[in-house]
């Protein structure tokens, strides 16, 4: 896979890369992503999925670009109670350490780029 630049976004193939990371975005804990399943290089994404919460296969025909970026930020404001923790964040959280949101503002730009190729 190359380096897919979804325009005006981030680096998708870093965002899948976050995805997939247990120590950053971690998602495939609670959700299916086929396309990382049989990628080659991604830290622990291989046949360990969750689905605690939807697959996001598919999720760019469900969701704008804003609205993904949404749910990676804060998915409350999508949902009020939901238990998807936010990632760019720390309002409402009781999480003293570290005292900054699980990805940066970068990374939330990369990882919505990677949802934008979910079709
Ligand atoms: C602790 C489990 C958990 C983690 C970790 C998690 N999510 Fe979620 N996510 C959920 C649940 C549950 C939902 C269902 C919506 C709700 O709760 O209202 C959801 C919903 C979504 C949706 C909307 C899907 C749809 O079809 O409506 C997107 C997009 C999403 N998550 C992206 C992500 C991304 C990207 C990450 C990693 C940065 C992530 N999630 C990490 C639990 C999680």
């Amino acid at each position: 896979m190359g380096h897919a630049q979804t325009q005006g976004l981030g680096d998708a193939q870093l965002g899948l890369r976050i995805m997939a990371n247990r120590q950053q975005g971690n998602c495939v804990t609670c959700h299916q992503v086929s396309v990382l399943r049989d990628a080659k290089g991604m830290d622990g994404a291989a046949g360990k999925q969750g689905d605690f919460g939807p697959s996001l296969d598919g999720v760019a025909k469900r969701y704008s670009v804003a609205q993904l970026r949404q749910w990676v930020v804060d998915a409350r404001q999508l949902s009020v109670n939901t238990l998807m923790p936010p990632f760019g964040t720390l309002e409402g959280t009781a999480q003293a350490s570290p005292a900054r949101p699980m990805l940066s503002p970068e990374e939330i730009d990369q990882v919505t780029a990677a949802l934008a190729t979910l079709r």
